[in-house]
């Protein structure tokens, strides 16, 4: 997506850029179609964010950091929820020092869910609403490991997160009036179906040695895919949207990879087409969290910046009310087990 022209002087207060490539769209499942714009129509970024609260987890780093960046750059009072604060705080300061905004930071591991609920609750307690919410943090880890709360990581991180986060903070995100639920998901999605008895890999998990390409890391995105559904379904007639997207393939050096992991995102590109930078992988959040013509969007799914139909598993609407369900029960049982600590109150 290039920019094209600063309209500032319009009372909607838009930059106009022009798409590189907009699907026409496939069918959604069971939701009215809505079209992309066109490659002609242009797409609007509201630069008339001032006000707005945005809260984007995992911002430190990648095309999160860079989607941090641009909302803070179009205004909006950016929330910012990291797992380091030390890698956070310096993401903070470089979209202070570069937006002369102030964003705020949040510190949560989020492989926890006493701390995404923390979070949550810390940021409920400072924030009376949440206008766009992008849940972004997420890795493909390459073993299966069993969190001290019970959940296996890949699950707990790239979809348990997703799920409670957004519940809590479901109040704020009402009271915003047209608050937008943003799903960051992967294509990988598309690879293998998941089954509700091996959700987190207790039968199965097939093992890779690049984490990307491992059956857990897909079926994550599959359920992310799928909540992002469910949510857009919920939520409607709160006035809420939810949307999900792939970013496309974003080579990232990531704290913690190994040698072997920082090798791959470095030559696996060279043999690649299509590679995306983290700017251009931020501009469907960007675009999602901001852009007037992206309210009417619900229950969508952005692949590459293409508008696209994502595996047909994701649109079983049983299987997915039946995936919200057992969510629900295995997060009530561990709660009631007390594995997950009950969020401390605010001093
Ligand atoms: N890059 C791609 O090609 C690609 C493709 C498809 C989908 N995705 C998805 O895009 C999202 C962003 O990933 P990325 O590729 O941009 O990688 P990234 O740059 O490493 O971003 C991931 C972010 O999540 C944070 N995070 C990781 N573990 C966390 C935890 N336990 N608690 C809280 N935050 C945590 C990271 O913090 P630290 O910096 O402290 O680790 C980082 O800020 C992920 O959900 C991923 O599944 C990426």
């Amino acid at each position: 997506m290039r920019l094209i022209d600063r309209n500032s002087s319009a009372a909607d207060q838009t930059l106009r850029i022009q798409a590189a490539h907009v699907s026409t769209g496939e069918a959604s499942g069971a939701y009215p179609e809505v079209r992309a714009p066109g490659r002609d129509a242009g797409v609007h970024y509201n630069t008339g964010m001032q006000g707005k609260v945005c809260v984007i987890t995992g911002a430190n780093n990648g095309f999160g950091f860079v989607s941090a960046q641009r909302l803070a750059a179009l205004g909006a009072t950016v929330v910012m929820v990291c797992r380091s604060r030390e890698r956070g705080e310096a993401a903070r300061q470089k979209i202070a020092a570069a937006t002369g905004q102030r964003p705020e930071l949040y510190v949560g591991d989020f492989l926890l869910q006493a701390d995404v609920r923390r979070v949550a609750a810390e940021i409920g307690a400072a924030h009376d609403k949440v206008d766009v919410l992008v849940n972004n943090a997420g890795y493909a880890f390459s073993e299966r490991v069993v969190t001290a709360e019970g959940f296996e990581r890949t699950f707990a991180l790239n979809y348990l997160a997703y799920f409670t986060f957004t519940r809590d903070l479901l109040p704020q995100l009402r009271r915003s009036g047209a608050g937008r639920i943003i799903n960051v998901a992967s294509s990988s999605h598309r690879w293998r179906d998941i089954r509700l008895d091996n959700l987190q890999g207790e039968k199965e998990f097939p093992i890779r040695r690049f984490p990307p390409l491992s059956g857990m890391y897909g079926w994550s995105n599959v359920c992310r895919i799928m909540l992002t559904y469910e949510q857009a379904e919920r939520y409607r007639a709160d006035g809420l949207t939810a949307n999900c997207l792939c970013p496309g393939f974003v080579p990232v050096v990531r704290a913690g990879a190994t040698a072997f992991q920082n090798l791959m995102i470095r030559v696996v590109p060279l043999f690649m087409k299509n590679v995306r930078t983290p700017e251009q992988a931020a501009e469907t959040v960007v675009y999602l969290a901001s852009s007037p013509e992206a309210a009417s969007l619900n229950g969508v799914y952005f692949q590459s910046g293409v508008r696209m139909r994502s595996s047909d598993q994701t649109y079983d609407a049983a299987l997915r009310r039946q995936l919200w369900a057992v969510t629900e029960e295995l997060i009530a049982k561990a709660e009631a087990n007390a594995s997950i600590a009950q969020p401390q109150p605010i001093a």
